[in-house]
């Protein structure tokens, strides 16, 4: 593992670095501003050397993570056929890719927002991984083992390629086959239970009954026995506790030092809010269901309610479109579409947007580690989506019968809750790395499950079902 090490010793000799000033100036004022001579700097830098080694040792202890070497065709191979498949209309998420996944700038001067496409968070989460600060270079020192396997790209073939179609109950076993064979003593040592890994999709295009016939969509990953042990990250989990934890959808902003982040903040904190509320999505057609409802609410209330227009992925890559009415919205409608969870919630919640939810696996069954279930109340609105589909129940009531103290209160919670399902910069400064996001948030989590799951083993039936949701934070 040879750039893993590189990460420790740089961030070894960072430490070391940002100690040494500190050091020098506390002694100079004692010694009446006469500078110091350079041997003795570098006795204060050795010194420091062992100490901030040993404060490194008492910061990981529990925490230090293993990224297992995978073979290119598990990972970065999988990039070069970003032209292959139909992700989008023009069959392209080559552009995407930069920035270590994070897709390009939205305009060359901006300095936080990207084209960020969600499907390529494996390749940013790995990203992020190799500058995580305790990272080992021997798994049998680590307590987690990071799998740098890009799933949903692996997976394009079999979701795509019609020929593939019936096979797609082979993804992953290649990975299976190597994780057995080449040195097996790694997953063997807690078999498979101290492994992870991200998935940059919801987790249904990934468990598909592998003995379905005919077919349905997706592959069956997850159903693989190899995988049952491992912990998997996902956008979106399946409501029955199985073995995936869901994370935000990345949105478009990715900040690198805190005065980037803070500015934004507190023009979300200032935003003058004209709007009641806002639809950014498409959909709606067919039978009575809950965006037909709120289209139809809309429609009549121009005044208070304003849809940003989605459909056929307009918004996808352009945060402009719906950035700037999140920012002229007391709260968002966020409801169902294909799947129960929406990029556009975390869109809203940086926005200081108040999202309003309709059913619970929308977000409260899903984000335990990054949004505290017990706090749902404080920073969202829940309206069940029978009761406005079917009920009469208007949306509009609700919100606007809410006092102007109460919006308030819930506009200053999102924002508390933002720095959290946030994905900040890779290399951002040493004051927002302070801070933990949206990745921090996700090891924390992961750290802890397996922590759990080592005291549990032997228990088979815990080990998969366990309920470690709304953890303390
Ligand atoms: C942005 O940068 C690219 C490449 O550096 C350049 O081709 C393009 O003209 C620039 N656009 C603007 C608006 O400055
Ligand atoms: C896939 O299987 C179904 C039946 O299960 C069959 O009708 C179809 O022709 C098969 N497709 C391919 C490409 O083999
Ligand atoms: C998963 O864990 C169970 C219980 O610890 C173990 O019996 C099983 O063999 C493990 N699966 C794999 C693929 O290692
Ligand atoms: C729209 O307005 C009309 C007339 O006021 C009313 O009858 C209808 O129920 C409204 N529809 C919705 C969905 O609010």
């Amino acid at each position: 593992m040879a750039r893993p090490s590189v990460v420790i010793i740089l961030s070894l000799v960072l430490s070391v670095l940002l100690l040494v000033p500190y050091q020098v100036r506390s002694r100079s004022t004692s010694q009446t501003g006469s500078s110091l001579p350079l041997l003795e700097k570098e006795e204060v830098a050795a010194g420091n050397e062992e100490k901030a080694r040993q404060r490194r040792r008492t910061e990981c202890e529990g925490r230090w993570i293993h990224i297992r070497d995978l073979p290119p065709r598990f990972n970065t191979d999988l990039l070069q056929s970003c032209n292959a498949f139909p992700l989008y209309d023009d069959g392209n998420f080559c552009p995407y890719l930069a920035n270590h996944g994070l897709g390009p700038r939205t305009h060359n001067r901006s300095r936080s927002w990207y084209r960020t496409d969600p499907h390529m968070l494996e390749r940013f989460f790995h990203r992020r991984l190799l500058e995580y600060p305790c990272l080992t270079p021997d798994p049998a020192l680590a307590d987690a083992v990071f799998l740098p396997y890009y799933a949903a790209l692996d997976a394009l073939p079999f979701l795509y390629h019609p020929s593939l179609f019936n096979s797609s109950a082979l993804h992953g076993r290649d990975l299976a086959d190597f994780l057995r064979r080449d040195r097996p003593a790694i997953w063997g040592r807690h078999r498979g239970h101290d492994h992870f890994l991200v998935v940059a999709r919801p987790a249904w295009d990934f468990s598909q009954d592998p003995d379905a016939d005919p077919p349905l969509w997706g592959t069956s990953f997850l159903r693989l026995p190899d995988f049952l042990n491992v912990t998997v990250l996902s956008l979106e989990a399946r409501p029955w506790p199985w073995q995936e934890r869901a994370i935000p959808h990345p949105t478009t902003f990715h900040p690198a030092t805190l005065a980037h982040l803070d500015a934004w903040l507190a023009r979300a904190r200032r935003a003058r809010r004209t709007n009641l509320m806002l639809f950014a999505g498409g959909g709606g057609g067919g039978g009575p269901n809950i965006r037909g409802s709120i289209r139809a609410e809309c429609e009549n209330r121009t005044d208070i309610c304003e849809v940003v227009d989605c459909s056929e992925g307009a918004c996808s890559h352009d945060p402009i479109r719906f950035m700037r009415p999140m920012l002229r919205s007391s709260f968002c409608l966020q409801p169902p579409g294909d799947t129960p969870t929406r990029r556009s919630t975390f869109d809203g919640i940086l926005a200081g947007c108040i999202p309003v939810f309709f059913e619970e696996i929308g977000a409260r069954a899903q984000y335990g580690w990054h949004l505290p279930k017990e706090r749902f109340e404080e920073f969202s609105v829940f309206i069940p989506k029978e009761e406005v589909v079917f009920n009469g129940v208007r949306i509009a009531d609700v919100l606007a019968a809410m006092p102007p103290a109460e919006v308030r209160w819930m506009r200053k919670n999102v924002l508390e809750m933002a720095p959290r399902v946030m994905y900040r910069r890779h290399g951002s400064s040493a004051g927002l790395r302070a801070r933990k996001d949206a990745v921090d948030l996700a090891i924390d989590g992961v750290l802890r499950r397996v922590r759990r799951r080592a005291l549990e083993e032997g228990d088979p039936n815990s080990l998969i079902y366990d309920e470690d949701a709304g953890e303390r934070w």
